[in-house]
């Protein structure tokens, strides 16, 4: 479904970013592990076609490339990014925020559907659809910002540390539904600093050091990798 080949993306004369390739099948659930400023976030930002990539790079999306399509032309073949920090917007309301993400054309006919699915998979974003966001605690609005996504009918939906800065029993939960999210027929690719619990409910990963892959593997060969324990799962987790 993704397929990346000789990927580079430039900051001025900074390499974020250098012969990156990594490829993706359908509602497959891949994780980026990786530690800061490996160029996680970048690569994410350029496959959505928020920072381009170097010419010569190759990114293709269900047989169609991507490279030098803007942001919202990216959204409209079928990627969705749910940046760090999650940018929803404080002032509205759940109801008000998820119907923003409705606005791809490919999305406008499906909304119904669309929310239908968005309150199945977060049922308190149902119960509290008229509350105004800012109100709302970090995990709650990690869950407006994937819903909010998810309105864009992706089919591929990537997610920058999702469990950044949420208390434990709500990282569960947001774990917890992305399964299901994936049954729904969307792929994700997830950076995580979670790295456990990211493997846990990942296929495969892919390991990013200063800009470049340095590793690969089936996500249950990684989580018992001496090499990932002690770089990932060793003090921090
Ligand atoms: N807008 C930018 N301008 C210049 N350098 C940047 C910019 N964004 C990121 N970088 C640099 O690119 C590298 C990769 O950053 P990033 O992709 O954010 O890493 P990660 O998400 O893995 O922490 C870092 O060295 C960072 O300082
Ligand atoms: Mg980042």
């Amino acid at each position: 479904m993704l397929e990346i080949r000789d990927f580079a993306v430039n900051y001025g004369k900074h390499e974020a970013l250098q012969g990156v390739s990594l490829a993706m099948g359908e509602a497959e659930i891949v994780v980026m592990l990786g530690a800061n400023g490996a160029g996680k976030s970048t690569l994410l930002k350029a496959i959505a076609g928020i920072v381009p990539a170097r010419p010569g790079s190759s990114l293709s999306f269900s047989g169609q490339s991507l490279i030098g399509l803007p942001a919202h032309q990216v959204l409209e073949k079928g990627v969705a990014l749910v940046p760090e920090g999650r940018g929803v917007f404080p002032d509205l309301s759940v109801a008000e925020n998820l119907s923003l993400g409705a606005y791809a054309r490919r999305a406008r006919s499906g909304e119904r559907e669309n929310l239908e699915r968005v309150f199945q998979l977060f049922p308190r974003l149902a119960e509290r659809r008229r509350q105004v966001v800012g109100t709302m605690s970090g995990g709650e609005q990690q869950m407006v910002a994937i819903g909010r996504a998810l309105m864009s009918a992706p089919r591929l939906l990537m997610l920058d540390e999702p469990s950044l800065g949420l208390a434990p029993v709500l990282v569960e939960e947001l774990f917890g539904v992305l399964p299901a999210v994936r049954r729904s027929g969307v792929g994700l690719l997830i950076v995580e600093q979670n790295v456990r619990l990211s493997l846990s409910i990942a296929d495969r990963g892919y390991l990013i050091e200063a800009g470049q892959i340095v590793g690969e593997g089936a996500a249950l060969h990684l989580a018992n990798d001496p090499a990932v324990q002690q770089a990932f799962l060793g003090a921090t987790q």
